[in-house]
């Protein structure tokens, strides 16, 4: 029996409407569009409503991908999440999104690793696709960090953007599809990026309210170090598995978390400006969201064609750090 191989057979994604610009900021919190600008390259991210929870854009997103892919919502085997911000805890937002597309006959279930969601998910997918059990799945990477972020802390607020990419992988031959992909994390540094309440270990009360400590807390210069540290070694270690070079590469997507941190990585690697994606200007760091709402504007621009190799690499919270390689078409 041939190969079988995950194909993305469509994108799609989905941002709120509303704009936060960094001069909006400035006006909230001490800061200035110079200093977002230099030391991120944000100039602005999409940020949910009130009353606009994860699933709706996770939703929106999948319904995209599901139409690209020419693929009705009733065939999938799996709708797979990877998110740090459900809906709410219990029970995973998967199921509220297999719900609301229809995907009556779908397994469905969230995955937690931060910013590397996508890459966790991606793996996990292309698994599930190797047993003939499994033949389409939905895999979504969606965020709503703004609800978790301290709107008076400039240290975070400035960095996040909501949003929500999805793709749908089908079991397919080579020589499209996934070619490598690897995962690490080191649990050690949980406290890097962590929200310290609302779990089991400090559940909810008016003193971890007062204390804000149910917002997202930051060591930033260390994690910068990390990142571009672990992605490098990632995608070089995806690439050397799938017999490939860094100049084969003819689109590198990283997750998108620091203007800085994807220059540092794209230039250690050898890549040239054109081979790298960039869109942290218009949307933030959006966390699980990153990668797969990048590869939606790379393919729906015409800036992916068959038979190209596409290098993802992410790291977030956990810490959590991957890469994977494929290539692109069905
Ligand atoms: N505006 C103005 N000044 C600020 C701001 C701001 N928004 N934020 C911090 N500063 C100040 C600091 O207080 C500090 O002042 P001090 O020197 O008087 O103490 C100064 O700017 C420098 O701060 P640094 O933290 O050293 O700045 P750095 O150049 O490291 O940039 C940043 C900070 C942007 C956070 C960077 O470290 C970074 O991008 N780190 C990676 C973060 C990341 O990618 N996290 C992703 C994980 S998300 C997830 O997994 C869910």
């Amino acid at each position: 029996m041939s190969e079988r191989r995950a194909v993305i057979a469509g994108t799609g994604s989905s941002l709120p409407d509303r704009v936060v610009t960094n001069a909006d900021l400035a006006r909230m919190v001490d800061t200035s569009d110079e200093w977002i600008t230099s030391r991120t390259g944000i100039r602005e991210r999409r940020v949910a409503g009130e009353s606009e929870p994860m699933s709706l854009f996770a939703t929106r997103a999948a319904e995209a991908a599901l139409a690209a892919a020419g693929t009705r919502a009733a065939d999938l085997d799996l709708v797979l999440c990877a998110t740090v911000t459900p809906d709410m805890p219990i029970p995973s937002t998967a199921c509220i999104i297999q719900d609301k597309l229809g995907a009556r006959k779908a397994a469905a279930f969230d995955l937690a690793a931060g910013c590397s969601g996508f890459l966790y998910g991606l793996t996990v997918a292309e698994r599930f696709l190797a047993s003939p059990q499994y033949e389409s799945i939905l895999l979504i990477g969606a965020e709503v960090l703004s609800k978790y972020v301290d709107w008076k802390d400039r240290t975070t607020c400035v960095l996040f953007g909501d949003g929500a990419g999805a793709v749908v992988l089908k079991a397919g031959a080579p020589p499209s599809g996934v070619l490598a992909t690897t995962l690490k994390a080191d649990g050690a540094l949980a406290d890097f990026i962590h929200v310290p309440a609302g779990g089991t270990r400090e559940p909810a009360s008016p003193k971890t309210i007062a204390e804000g400590r149910h917002y997202i807390k930051m060591k930033g210069n260390e994690t910068f170090k990390m990142a571009v540290r672990s992605m490098e070694e990632a995608a070089r270690n995806v690439l050397e598995r799938a017999g490939l070079t860094t100049s084969d590469v003819a689109l590198f997507i990283p997750h998108q978390a620091n203007l800085r941190i994807i220059d540092a990585v794209g230039s250690r690697l050898g890549l040239r400006a054109d081979q790298v994606l960039i869109n942290i200007e218009r949307v933030g760091n959006t966390s699980a969201a990153s990668i797969p709402v990048a590869l939606d504007e790379a393919a729906r621009s015409g800036r992916l064609k068959p038979g190209d190799v596409v290098l993802l690499a992410a790291f977030g919270t956990g810490l959590t750090w991957g890469a994977a390689v494929l290539r692109w078409g069905t």
